[in-house]
């Protein structure tokens, strides 16, 4: 399977996820959760579509290796992050307990951002 889908498969994952704690959200009249479901919903499923439509038009030939990095480190970064943001926003764990997942999250995506950024600049194709 091509890295293009491996991220859309993700993103549609996260897409229910995210809908599903909206719905939720909103049918208990508890927005309690609303930075876990932006978050669930914008850096998993959006960012994740996003980077499988890149693949997809203008990385068909990506380096495995750095391919395998940038998807190892964007998804695992996303569920460390949501499930952060779920334990922080449901009350479930106290915070300062929390920041070492948060803070691997938040690298590991920023991580995942680099290697796509390093990537679209590395390749010369004609864009078309
Ligand atoms: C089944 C579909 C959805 C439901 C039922 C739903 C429900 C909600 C609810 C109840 C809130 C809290 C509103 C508030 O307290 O201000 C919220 C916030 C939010 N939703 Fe959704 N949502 C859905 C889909 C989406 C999608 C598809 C996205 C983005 C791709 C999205 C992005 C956001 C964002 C960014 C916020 C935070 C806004 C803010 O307070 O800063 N939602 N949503
Ligand atoms: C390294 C990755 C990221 C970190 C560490 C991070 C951190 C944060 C923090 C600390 C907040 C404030 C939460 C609060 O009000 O209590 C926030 C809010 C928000 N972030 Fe992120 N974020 C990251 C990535 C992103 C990305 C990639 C997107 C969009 C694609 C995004 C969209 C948002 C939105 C829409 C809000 C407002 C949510 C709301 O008020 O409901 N974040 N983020």
């Amino acid at each position: 399977m091509g890295f293009d889908k491996k991220q859309v498969l993700c993103a549609m994952l996260y897409a229910l996820a995210g809908m599903g704690l909206g719905i939720y959200m909103a049918s208990s009249h508890n927005h309690g959760q609303h930075v876990t479901h932006a978050h669930i919903l914008l850096v998993g499923f959006i960012t994740s579509m996003v980077y499988g439509v890149v693949y997809k038009l203008w990385l068909p030939a990506a380096k495995p290796v750095l391919a395998w990095v940038q998807f190892i480190a964007h998804q695992a970064g996303v569920l460390a992050m949501c499930s952060g943001l779920f334990l922080l926003y449901g009350g479930f764990v106290p915070p300062p307990a929390l920041e070492p997942l948060l803070g691997f999250a938040a690298i590991a995506v920023l991580l995942g951002a680099a290697t796509m950024c390093f990537m679209v600049f590395s390749t010369r194709n004609d864009w078309s």
